[in-house]
């Protein structure tokens, strides 16, 4: 089975009405939409989320800012796809991330980022699990699977 990814459309991007923008990039490369869930998350959910962070001196902020509003949760699959998305997300903050990725065209801070993407294939599947069942993952084929990939992928 192909790789599959967490991306969180976060707070900023729902409320800067850019949760549509995001989805058409990932979309239009041809990535699979594999589950989706709009909710807004717990302090105790986004704890576990980012638990890696614990120790570090942002964890609270970052705790309060991810459960600040709602979020749209969604999985994507593709062979590579966490290399790819993080490429198409860009460095953490718009401050510095390139243009033409996701925080470099549409933020300019510090603090908010706009998106989460899993960042290995460890974390993918932990981070999965803590956001969907099993059953709310949609296993399909595209319609132009044919047509994404050559004879030779
Ligand atoms: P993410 O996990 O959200 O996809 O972001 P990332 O891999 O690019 O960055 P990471 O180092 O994993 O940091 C997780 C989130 O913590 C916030 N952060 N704040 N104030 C700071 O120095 C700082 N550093 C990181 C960001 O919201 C980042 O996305
Ligand atoms: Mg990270």
């Amino acid at each position: 089975m192909a790789e599959r990814t967490l991306i969180i459309i976060k707070p900023d991007g729902i409320h800067r009405h850019l949760a549509g923008e995001i989805i058409r990039r990932f979309e239009k490369k041809g990535f699979k939409l594999a589950a989706a869930k709009f909710m807004q998350v717990s302090e105790e959910l986004a704890r576990q989320l980012y638990a890696v962070h614990q120790s570090k001196p942002f964890f609270e902020g970052l705790v309060k800012y991810l459960s600040s509003a709602p979020v749209l949760v969604t999985v994507w699959q593709a062979q590579g796809v966490i290399d790819m998305t993080r490429r198409m997300m860009g460095a953490t903050f718009g401050y510095d991330a390139e243009p033409g990725t996701i925080r470099g065209d549409f933020g300019c801070s510090k603090g908010y980022n706009l998106v989460h993407g899993s960042d290995s294939p460890e974390s993918a599947e932990q981070e999965i699990k803590l956001f969907f069942r099993p059953d709310e993952i949609i296993d399909y084929e595209l319609a132009d699977v044919d047509w994404l990939y050559g004879k030779n992928d």
